[in-house]
C-alpha cells in the first residue's frame, strides 16, 4: 500500500501557548489513521516540549526544523540531535530553501547534517528545489541532481528507507502558486529515478513529499500522483482545519 507522510512546517511561528492551542485543535479533529499515513508537526525548538506533551496518546509525530551536525560543544546558539531526540523528535527537516538562502547552508553542510541524523537513528527530511531563475533557464534537473548527489554523498543504501525527500520549488513556497500537477509529476518521477540510480531498488521506499503552497484545494490531485507520498506544508499547517483537510486527502486516496 502507498505510504503517506503529511508534515507541517510551522517555521518561525507560534509561542508556547499558541503552539499548544494548534496541536490540541489538530488532535481534536484528527481521525484514526491507517498505518500507511503518518502525520508530523514541526514547531520551533522552543515549543517542541510542550507540543509533545500536548500530543498525548494521539498518533501525531514530532519533528524539528534544523539541527547541528556535532553532538555537543562550543557552537553558540546551535541545537544538537541529542537535544532533539530526548524531546521525542523523530524527523528533522534539513536544507529548507529558507535555510539555504538566508543562512547560507550548502549541500556540503547538509551532507554532514544528514550523516549525523542517520547516525542518531532519526529521519531526515531533505529539502531540494530550484529557483524560478534556474527553472526558466532550463537548469531545474541539474540543480536537483546536484542537491541529491552532494547532500546524500556516502549515504548507504541500507539506511535510505528512513530518508524523506521534499521537493520544494523555491518559487512555489509561500507564494500561493503551487507547481502544476504536471510539473510535480515530472520532478517526482525524475527524482525517484535518480535515487534508484544512486541507491538501487531500496530507493523505492524513500518517501517523496511535495512542498510549496499545498492547500486542501490542490492536495488530492497532487497526492494521487504515483511518486508523491505526501507533503511538507507551511502556511496551511498553521490552521488546524486546513491541515486536517490536507491529511484527509491522503485518507481519501487510501480508502479507495
Ligand atoms: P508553504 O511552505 O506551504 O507556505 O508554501 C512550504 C514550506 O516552506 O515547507
Amino acid at each position: 500500500m502507498k505510504k503517506y507522510l503529511i508534515a507541517g512546517n510551522w517555521k518561525m511561528n507560534t509561542v508556547v501557548s499558541s503552539a499548544e492551542e494548534l496541536v490540541n485543535s489538530i488532535k481534536l479533529v484528527l481521525k484514526p489513521l491507517p498505518e500507511s499515513i503518518k502525520v508530523l508537526v514541526c514547531p520551533p525548538f522552543t515549543n517542541l516540549a510542550s507540543v509533545k506533551q500536548n500530543m498525548g496518546e494521539s498518533s501525531l509525530l514530532l519533528g524539528a526544523q534544523n539541527c547541528h551536525w556535532e553532538s555537543k560543544g562550543a557552537y553558540t546558539g546551535e541545537i544538537s540531535i541529542d537535544m532533539l531526540k530526548v524531546l521525542g523528535v523523530k524527523y528533522i527537516i534539513i536544507g529548507h530553501s529558507e535555510r539555504r538562502t538566508y543562512f547560507f547552508e550548502t549541500n556540503e553542510i547538509l551532507n554532514k547534517k544528514i550523516h549525523s541524523i542517520f547516525d542518531n537513528f532519526v529521519k531526515p527530511i531533505y529539502c531540494i528545489g530550484e529557483t524560478l531563475k534556474e527553472r526558466e533557464s532550463g537548469k531545474t534537473f541539474d540543480i536537483l541532481y546536484e542537491q541529491l548527489e552532494i547532500g546524500l554523498k556516502n549515504v548507504k543504501s541500507s539506511v535510505v528507507e528512513n530518508l524523506v525527500i521534499a521537493y520544494e520549488p523555491v518559487w512555489a513556497i509561500g507564494t500561493g502558486i503551487a507547481a502544476t500537477v504536471e510539473q510535480v509529476e515530472e520532478a517526482h518521477d525524475k527524482i525517484r529515478n535518480k535515487l534508484i540510480d544512486m541507491f538501487g531498488e531500496n530507493a523505492n521506499d524513500i518517501l517523496l513529499l511535495y512542498g510549496g503552497s499545498v492547500t486542501p484545494q490542490n492536495s488530492l490531485e497532487i497526492f494521487g500522483l504515483k511518486n508523491v507520498n505526501g507533503a511538507l506544508v507551511g502556511g496551511a499547517s498553521l490552521k488546524a482545519e486546513s491541515f486536517i483537510d490536507i491529511i484527509n486527502s491522503s485518507l481519501q486516496l487510501t480508502q479507495h
